[in-house]
């Protein structure tokens, strides 16, 4: 459910026309539906509501302070994955302790700042991190809370630089190290054990990962019980996929009914992750045509947008929906959609039908909600765009475009 939709053959987001916002802003711009943000975060809440639970938001995902305040007013958390997400989701005025922390590289001073601000749960994922973190709350002269990040061994069916559950990734412990770890943390007097966790991967469309990764936890979960080791909360991390082109992923509800299925009996608080699936579908991403440009070989629309603002499709040959932000009733052409960028990696499209565009029109290219803005570079020397909220029928910039004088920002001659 999103709120991009056209009205009198004009690309809306919710009651303001994208050209409008395109004229009025500039271009690129990333615009996010706020009734779309907040509905999603909503609705997965919602289907959540039969067992204790807790929605952490994934900063990473579309960390704009304006979204992560609407997290806040929502009363959720944030799974963070750096100091630096620490200190924005703390800004945006999300609770402390409805925050967890994953991530297999923390430094001692992002550590130390997580302690100090109170997090719920440092999701911990190797021996030695266990050991920074118990040396540094001990200095502190306080009790970290951690939950150990597992590794489940279980294939999330996504493109692979987004699986993070298989046995050769860099993320978690596996299951027997992990109840290993539990022992040493139970008997450490600065660790207290609050969770158990894990993230296998992003853009998942079955529910059958999810259930495989519950019952690999469900059995360490035991052997922990039997060790006298109680947890008060598991977590499962993000990774519920959204419809880009034609995937047909479950919804929040169908998720939620498999994995309270899947965890019947246990009695701990359900924390969820997701992020894409809250933003992906709540933003785009405007850009204009600079040139129809023919040669012998191709077709090429080229945008003021570019890898530098998306880099998903370069990057993994995602695929992302784009249509004029104005409906005409000319037939498709088959274009490859290209930014300014000095690479051949830079498309935001290839051999796409899209209905022409005069030069200076608009496109939108969709689903760019998650991991657009939040991935975007300085590459080339290109300011990074600005990002719009819509509400109702109002607009406003809560991401100014960066300027020149902000490209050389802490630079010497
Ligand atoms: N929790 C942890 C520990 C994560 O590492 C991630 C994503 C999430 C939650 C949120 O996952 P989601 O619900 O959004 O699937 N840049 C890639 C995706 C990278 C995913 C990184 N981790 C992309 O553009 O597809």
């Amino acid at each position: 459910m999103d709120h991009f939709i056209y009205r009198d053959s004009e690309l809306h987001a919710e009651g303001v026309p994208l050209s409008r916002i395109a004229r009025e802003v500039g271009t690129p711009v990333y615009v996010y539906s706020s009734g779309t943000f907040e509905g999603h975060l909503a609705a997965f809440d919602r289907a959540f509501a039969p067992v204790p639970h807790l929605v952490c938001y994934s900063v990473k995902v579309a960390s704009n302070l304006a979204l992560l305040a609407k997290v806040a007013k929502l009363g959720l958390g944030a799974d963070i994955v750096s100091g630096g997400e620490l200190f924005r989701a703390l800004r945006a005025g999300v609770q402390a302790g409805k925050i967890v922390y994953s991530g297999v590289g923390k430094t001692p001073a992002e550590i130390k700042e997580a302690l100090a601000a109170g997090i719920l749960a440092f999701n911990v994922e190797s021996g030695p991190e266990l050991a920074a973190v118990s040396q540094i709350a001990r200095d502190m002269g306080k009790k970290a809370p951690v939950a150990f990040r597992v590794n489940p061994d279980v294939d999330p069916g996504t493109h692979p630089y987004v699986a993070t559950g298989l046995k050769e990734s860099k993320f978690g412990v596996p299951v027997d190290e992990a109840f290993g770890l539990y022992l040493r943390a139970k008997d450490d007097p600065a660790i207290e054990i609050v969770g158990i966790d894990c993230h296998i991967g992003s853009q998942l469309t079955s529910v059958a990962p999810f259930v495989d990764t519950v019952a690999r936890l469900r059995a360490l979960i035991a052997r922990l019980r039997e060790a006298g080791i109680a947890i008060s909360h598991i977590d499962l991390g993000g990774g519920l996929g959204i419809t880009y082109l034609d995937e047909t992923p479950p919804s929040p509800a169908e998720y939620a009914q498999s994995v309270i299925g899947a965890l019947a009996g246990e009695k701990a608080t359900l924390i969820f992750e997701p992020g894409r699936v809250v933003a992906g579908n709540a933003g785009v991403l405007v850009v204009q045509v600079l040139y129809d440009k023919i040669t012998p070989g191709k077709r090429f629309l080229v945008t003021d947008g570019a890898m530098n603002d998306l880099i998903r499709p370069s990057l993994y040959g995602s695929h992302h929906g784009i249509v004029p932000v104005a409906r005409g009733q000319a037939a498709p052409v088959t274009v490859n959609v290209v930014g300014p960028v000095c690479e051949s990696g830079d498309f935001l499209a290839k051999d796409r039908p899209i209905p022409p565009v005069p030069q200076g029109g608009y496109l939108a290219v969709k689903s760019a909600g998650a991991y657009g803005f939040s991935m975007s570079s300085n590459y080339n020397s290109r300011p990074r765009a600005a990002e719009v909220l819509v509400e109702g029928d109002s607009y406003r910039v809560i991401r100014a475009r960066e300027t020149r004088e902000d490209l050389i920002r802490g630079e010497t001659l």
